[in-house]
């Protein structure tokens, strides 16, 4: 054998090889895949936040420059992390329905969620708001070591439902743990007020607005079609290739195919279970799941509707007018917590102008634009996330806002940068600030 044939050999041999191992790689996908609840989270598939931020005590204070005195604080965060409602544990009880001739399926138990935990918050997150509180202590220290509650000068406010009560009380023991009266933790029993819900147009404003009702919630050209695109040139190939791997029979239907995602989310948020409903599907088929709630959220309390640009005028309204009744010494009051939902975040930064992609969530898109939306409930609005609106003086005693979304910063468009001064921001807001919610929300 000369060199020649020597070497011919091992190119063959290895040709052989690398064909074997890129063919083994990439068409031959696991039955089931394994991943961690971290993994999970931590790459921001769900709308959980990593504990690494969720938990951490390690808060350096927050910077601005030392001629600003922060003077106010206004917080709208959305409840902490809770088990299924009763229309998830409904879809959770279809799917458990779907596979039960599965054989992959035969060894998962039932939906262990039921219709009495509707809502109810579980260990985690009564948590996250706890942590919040006393993240808020130790971010804004040089603010809140100034401040001694008074129902006047902190002020907690809740939309009316017992989730988001019970998230409010958690963050004031995180905030003022260690300075009040109370227990061997020495609480401070603070107040929390709520408008009935029927009359909140602060903070459900959604719930109280039939024009939105009407003409956003199931707006047929807006909304509607554009689910059913996405379910024909998405969804059913997934069913059909899902019903072929593991069998199932009457074939499933793409409709529940989201519900998957659904299922997995609280899996992992309460039970850690990442090998059950969580292994169906691969990352990438995660996320086209997930995109059908993001898409929902996108037409139904976002961008994708122009009513819900005005939608939060009114507690546009209720935080100017506050702000305003400070700066001119009609109040005393320097921090309004407020707490409500997802969608109540979503609106209030729809309203502002923030939190809008570079290109709508369509059903259109290709998989990268999918990945690359940055404005979704998983990275913004998720459990426990929290909106601060930083109200500041300067020595020439122009007031100045700084937005601050989970802690980052956002440029509200029109004002000149991070910090927006007052009067500024209020000429670029003028049309939404004082209107009248009513007549907007009256229909026809
Ligand atoms: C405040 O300080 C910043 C730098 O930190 C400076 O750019 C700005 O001009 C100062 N403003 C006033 C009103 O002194
Ligand atoms: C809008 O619909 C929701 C149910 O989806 C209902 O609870 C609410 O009362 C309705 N709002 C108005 C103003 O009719
Ligand atoms: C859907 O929304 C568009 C945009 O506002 C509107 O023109 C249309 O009338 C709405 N459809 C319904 C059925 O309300
Ligand atoms: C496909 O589109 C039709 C209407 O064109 C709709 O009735 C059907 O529900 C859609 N399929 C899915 C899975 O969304």
């Amino acid at each position: 054998m000369n060199t020649y044939n020597i070497l011919y050999s091992i190119f063959v041999f290895y040709f052989f090889l690398s064909y074997n191992l890129s063919f083994c790689s990439e068409d031959e996908e696991p039955f089931l895949y394994k991943r961690s609840p971290d993994y999970l989270i931590n790459n921001r598939f769900f709308e959980i936040e990593p504990a690494e931020t969720a938990f951490s005590l390690d808060i350096q204070p927050i910077d601005y420059p030392d001629n600003y005195t922060l003077k106010q604080l206004y917080l709208l965060s959305r409840h902490g992390s809770r088990k299924p409602i009763i229309a998830q544990v409904q879809a959770l009880n279809q799917l458990d329905k779907a596979f039960a001739n599965a054989p992959v399926a035969k060894e998962w138990g039932k939906n262990p969620f039921t219709v009495e935990e509707n809502y109810r918050l579980g260990t985690r997150g009564k948590l996250e708001p706890y942590y919040d509180g006393i993240q808020s202590f130790k971010r804004y220290k040089k603010f809140w070591e100034n401040v001694k509650y008074d129902a006047d000068v902190v002020k907690f406010q809740t939309a009316d439902r017992f989730w988001i009560s019970q998230s409010a009380m958690a963050y004031s023991e995180g905030l003022f743990v260690g300075t009040g009266p109370i227990g061997a933790c020495k609480n401070e029993p603070v107040y929390i007020w709520s408008y009935p819900w029927n009359q909140d147009y602060f903070l459900e404003m959604y719930t109280n607005c039939l024009r939105f009702n009407q003409t956003v919630l199931n707006n047929f050209t807006y909304y509607i079609e554009q689910t059913y695109a996405y379910g024909n040139k998405t969804l059913a190939p997934l069913a059909e290739k899902l019903t072929k791997k593991y069998n199932i029979n009457p074939p499933l239907d793409p409709q529940l195919v989201p519900s998957i995602y659904t299922y997995c989310d609280f899996m992992v948020l309460h039970y850690d279970q990442t090998d059950t409903w969580c292994a169906l599907l691969s990352d990438d088929e995660h996320r086209l799941a997930l995109y059908y709630w993001t898409m929902r959220d996108y037409f139904q309390y976002s961008y994708g509707h122009p009513l819900n640009e005005k939608l939060g005028c009114a507690y546009l309204t209720q935080f100017v007018n506050s702000v305003d009744d400070y700066l001119n010494g009609n109040s005393r009051m320097v921090a309004d917590l407020k707490f409500a939902h997802g969608f109540t975040e979503s609106i209030v930064l729809t309203t502002l102008g923030v939190y809008k992609n570079k290109y709508p969530a369509t059903a259109d898109l290709t998989f990268e634009q999918i990945k690359g939306l940055k404005y979704i409930q998983q990275t913004v609005t998720y459990w426990s996330s929290t909106i601060y609106f930083e109200i500041y003086t300067s020595p020439s005693n122009d007031a100045l806002l700084r937005l601050v979304v989970n802690f980052e910063p956002y440029v509200i468009p029109g004002c000149d940068g991070e910090y927006c001064e007052w009067t500024k921001f209020k000429s670029i807001f003028a049309d939404k600030i004082n209107c009248d919610f009513e007549k907007m929300c009256a229909y026809p």
